[in-house]
């Protein structure tokens, strides 16, 4: 017997396919971006921000049902402070201008840009990001449910914004038609133009929810 063959055998990697990634990104709201790139000028990356001699203050946000505090500029926008100060990364940047809804979070249930929101002015509000949407035993929302169950994203940057908009829509409107749905997520962009599956599985998302209600 050769030295090789009295090798423990290494044990086959786990597959991980499309449905396992997603799901994953999904719960966890991390996955390998090109944020890290894209803003590695950003003064909250460099510190320039403080360098320059704005002041920071210590406040208290209430983020996924836990008290967080926080120094933050007065400039800051809620963006920044969930991603480069409370490490909630599942949060994306893309337009950075209120244009394409990657941003979405809900402040008091109501969906937000999170890149148009000053931190300092939603101190007394409560903020839900997409790490806070599966239930404390992993259980995730009927949203991210029906997204996982339909796959309806491709490259899937925009999908966190696209969760946080169709949740807070159902909030007030858990019946939609199709069309409904359409209108009340418009706010959000996807560059992949992935719109009819995208709808497919927020749809998906909103029967699972009334499921879960009805018992
Ligand atoms: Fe906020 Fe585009 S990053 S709307």
């Amino acid at each position: 017997m050769s030295q090789d063959d009295e090798q423990t055998p290494r044990s086959e990697p786990t597959p991980v396919t499309r449905r396992t990634f997603i799901k994953g990104v999904i719960a966890g709201g991390v996955a390998v971006s090109s944020a890290a790139y894209l803003f590695r000028n950003s003064p909250l990356l460099t510190g320039r921000a403080a360098r320059a001699g704005s002041v920071e203050r210590l406040v208290t946000l209430s983020v996924n049902g836990q008290t967080r505090r926080v120094d933050v500029a007065p400039q800051e926008t809620l963006a920044n402070t969930l991603r480069y100060k409370l490490g909630l990364t599942g949060t994306k940047l893309g337009c950075d201008r209120a244009e394409c809804g990657a941003c979405t979070v809900l402040v008091d249930g109501v969906p937000r840009y999170a890149c148009s929101v000053l931190t300092h002015t939603v101190r007394t509000r409560e903020i839900q990001t997409i790490e806070g949407l599966a239930a404390a035993d992993g259980t995730l929302h009927p949203v991210q449910q029906g997204v996982v169950e339909e796959q309806g994203f491709q490259c899937a940057y925009c999908m966190s914004g696209f969760i946080m908009a169709a949740v807070g829509f159902l909030n007030k409107n858990p019946e939609p038609t199709r069309e409904e749905l359409a209108h009340g997520v418009s706010g959000n962009l996807c560059r992949c133009q992935d719109y009819d599956k995208i709808l497919t599985a927020l749809e998906r998302g909103a029967e699972i929810s009334r499921e879960v209600a009805r018992g």
